[in-house]
């Protein structure tokens, strides 16, 4: 056995799963199903597919994500080769719209509906439902200001997890207003906190003056209770945001999408302006986030974009959807079946197997056999893990009459079938 063992905080996705210090990380064929039905969704909303690289330069994220979020100041897996720097992608919007510009994709005319699907890296501590390497899905709306889009993608996120089984969960919206709106909302929070700052936890503290609308975010009961009475968001926002926001929720009601406007909610990301929103899971509790997403205007810009573009999208986590649906009863991917296996005895029914495999893989069949040589009993082991419908067993007086002796595993019984209706016998 190697001596070597996946990163902390990475996986493998096996056939049959994985216990990961205490998480279970659903069978690869469970990941395929929740990924077909996302691929339907998105189908069905008209997004078609992007896939980006996982290495980036490590400034788009900065840029694009902010340099005072947790993910830039701390989470990146960022390195420099030559005169290069890279970062193993922390999310997907940043790059998404770096390849809408660099790929002119504006030029296509209307709007671009795009979604993905793939690996992302943060260097956090590990923990259930929070991992260094994990897998996103999202969709991103790029070229529509219209209230619709923003509506739209929180619908398209709801259809997803719906379409899957899942309706336990929460969806908080709100509206972080314009470009003006957060300095200024800043600023009263800073003066509303700053008499009480001693009495603030340390990290609290050092995001007074960078990032105080992230110390609304805390979990800490007694940091809670100081902050009753904050200034809220929903206060300093512009005009046009407002109205923008109630034009959202319309949509939503007019589907009869149920949400709790949040006016404390703030994003761990720096991009977003107007629509913020995060779906989270009833059960999963600490690590509940299932989904977040917003309007990002002004990203365009700030990766050098001549005008704005505007944007708006939802990235979601696929371990997180695993783990609901999990705990909701909703995993059971089937087992995959094989048609056939052969089983061979003796050298001549061997050296049958290979071009048999073959010809009945041409002709559309699911087919295995032993590749060790083994005894009768594993290969009849082996027929039953890979839970084969029907087992093929030949060996030298099979060979000699041109039979094969196929036995139904479903129904326990066993016939003489010639080769030549083998694979009929096998399609039935
Ligand atoms: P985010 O909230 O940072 O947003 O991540 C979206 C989702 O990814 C989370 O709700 C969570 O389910 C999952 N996730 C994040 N970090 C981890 C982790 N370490 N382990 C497991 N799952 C994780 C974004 O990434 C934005 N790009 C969303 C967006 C798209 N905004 C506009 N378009």
């Amino acid at each position: 056995m190697s001596s070597f063992k996946s990163i902390s905080g990475t996986f493998d996705i096996l056939p049959d799963g994985e216990t990961s210090g205490g998480d279970t990380i659903a069978p690869s064929r469970d990941w395929q199903r929740v990924e077909q039905a996302i691929r339907k969704v998105m189908q069905a909303y008209g997004a078609e597919e992007i896939r980006t690289p996982i290495l980036e330069p490590t400034e788009l994220i900065s840029r694009g994500v902010g340099q005072l979020t947790d993910i830039v100041s701390k989470e990146m897996f960022a390195f420099e080769r030559g005169n290069t720097n890279y970062v193993l992608r922390p999310e997907m919007t940043a790059p998404v719209m770096r390849a809408y510009q660099q790929h002119h994709l504006d030029q296509k005319g209307g709007v671009q509906r795009l979604y993905y699907i793939g690996p992302c890296f943060r260097a956090e501590r590990p923990q259930k439902g929070r991992y260094r390497q994990f897998h996103q899905f999202g969709l991103e709306i790029i070229g529509a200001s219209d209230a619709r889009a923003d509506a739209e993608t929180i619908v398209c996120a709801v259809d997803i997890y719906r379409a899957l089984g899942l309706d336990n969960f929460t969806i908080r919206l709100n509206s972080l207003g314009d470009a003006e709106s957060r300095p200024r909302y800043k600023q009263a929070l800073i003066e509303f906190i700053t008499p009480f700052a001693d009495q603030l936890s340390e990290v609290s503290r050092n995001r007074l003056e960078s990032n105080p609308m992230r110390i609304l975010d805390t979990k800490s009961e007694k940091e809670q209770s100081l902050l009753v009475g904050a200034p809220k968001l929903a206060d300093y926002i512009d005009e046009e945001s407002k109205a923008h926001h109630n034009e959202v929720k319309a949509y939503l009601d007019a589907v009869g999408i149920k949400y709790v406007d949040d006016p404390f909610l703030v994003r761990g990301l720096d991009y977003y302006s107007r629509t913020a929103f995060e779906i989270e899971s009833d059960t999963l509790g600490s690590q509940g986030s299932l989904a977040g997403g917003g309007r990002y205007d002004l990203l365009s810009t700030e990766l050098g974009a001549k005008q704005v573009i505007p944007a708006v999208g939802f990235a979601a986590g696929m371990e997180r959807l695993l783990m609901a649906l999990e705990a909701a009863n909703l995993s059971g991917g089937e087992k995959t079946r094989l048609d056939a296996f052969l089983v061979a005895m003796g050298d001549a029914a061997i050296n049958w197997t290979f071009p048999t495999a073959r010809s009945l893989r041409d002709l559309g069949l699911d087919v295995a056999y032993d590749l060790k040589g083994r005894s009768m009993k594993a290969q009849l082991r082996e027929a039953n893990r890979q839970n084969a419908r029907f087992m093929v067993i030949v060996g030298d007086e099979e060979l000699a009459s041109g039979t094969a002796q196929v036995k139904d595993m479903d129904q326990s019984s066993q016939k003489t079938v010639s080769f030549d209706q083998l694979a009929n016998e096998l399609k039935r």
